[in-house]
């Protein structure tokens, strides 16, 4: 310690001159840690003084002791306070810096909502799986002799052109835009175990006109039970209780006789809809019948031993009965307002 300043109080001043200086300058509390090690440490001059203590004359060593005792304190005291200045200082940066308006606008990628077709469409499901049946699924593009022949659709009948159909070039590859979701009928039979209970809800096209009543592409769903004693009495219970179920408990169906190639009996089925806006109505909503054997038989089942009824409505249709939509081309455009008026179920 040869290079230690004599003790005086001179030199005890000038240390804490310049402890505080140093303190004042530091900025940041790395900056305080630096000024601590050089002016409150085990090496500073303030502690090469107190050592010095030892070397004053005893009847001094009370007076310098005091001197040197206050002098550390004071540089003591000058650290602590501003080691809490730069603490304070320093997180309020870091909140600053993390800061987050939970005032501020979220995200502006708009949450997207569910079509209305496709809710319908599950809670139409919904309802069949309910009374235990399947639902079950059909190719798009499909063969014609699931669309028309194994439907008992003769090759020259009238029927076959009654449904405007989009033949698929090779036309002699016979394949089709589905006109209708019936040929999943035939699938059903073909691939499934008896008895059958299915509902096959899905998009099909014809070549009709884009107006507010006709979509080229638009949807259906196909009913289809195959099992022993079947009657047009289950066919009018089950139309019956899907109708209340979509159109409330006042709802219910009748039937009036028509013609399909794939029915016998065959019949236009109208539904009640009681909450109708502008007055409770019967609305046409789709057909239905009894299987007719030689589609039974088409897919290789007994028509002495089972029998099963069908029916098929259109989802746009019900949508537009059920929700009030004038216009079936809103159903077409995808434009997320119009969705957003069904409610944003996920
Ligand atoms: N496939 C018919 C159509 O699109 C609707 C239909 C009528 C389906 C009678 C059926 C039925 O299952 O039995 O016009």
């Amino acid at each position: 310690m040869s290079d230690a300043p004599e003790i005086s109080p001179e030199a005890v001043d000038a240390a804490v001159a310049a402890a505080l200086d140093a303190i004042t300058a530091a900025g940041t509390t790395g900056d305080l840690k630096t000024a601590r090690a050089a002016h409150g440490g085990e090496g500073s001059t303030l502690a090469q003084l107190n050592a010095q203590l030892r070397s004053v004359p005893n009847e001094r060593k009370a007076e310098f002791g005091k001197l040197v005792g206050q002098a550390r304190g004071r540089v003591a005291q000058a650290l602590a306070a501003r080691e809490e200045e730069l603490a304070a200082a320093e997180t309020a940066a870091r909140l600053e810096a993390e800061r987050v308006d939970i005032t501020a606008l979220a995200s502006h990628a708009r949450v997207g909502a569910r079509h209305p077709l496709t809710l319908l469409q599950d809670q139409i499901g919904d309802i069949f799986v309910g009374m235990g049946w399947e639902i079950a699924e059909g190719p798009e593009l499909e063969h014609e002799w699931f669309n028309f022949d194994a439907l008992n659709f003769d090759v020259d009948h009238p029927a076959r052109q009654m449904q405007d159909t989009f033949f698929v070039d090779p036309v002699d590859r016979h394949l089709v835009l589905r006109t209708h979701t019936s040929p999943v009928q035939v699938r059903s039979m073909l691939e499934r175990d008896l008895p059958i209970y299915v509902i096959c809800p899905g998009r099909v096209y014809r070549t009709d006109e884009f107006d507010a009543t006709h979509l080229p592409v638009f949807s259906q769903f196909e009913g289809l039970v195959i099992d022993k004693g079947i009657t047009m009495a289950h066919l009018k219970g089950t139309l019956d209780h899907v109708a209340r179920q979509l159109f409330g408990p006042e709802a219910k169906t009748r039937f009036r006789a028509n013609f399909f190639p794939f029915t016998e009996p065959s019949a236009e089925l109208d539904l009640w809809h009681p909450t109708f806006k502008g007055g409770a109505r019967w609305i046409e909503w789709g057909g239905c019948g009894m299987v007719n054997p030689n589609v039974l038989r088409a897919a290789g089942i007994d028509p002495e031993e089972y029998s099963g009824f069908a029916f098929g409505m259109g989802i746009e249709r019900t949508l537009m009965f059920r929700s009030d939509v004038k216009d079936m081309r809103d159903m077409a455009e995808g434009d997320v307002r119009f969705s957003e008026q069904f409610g944003m179920v996920v």
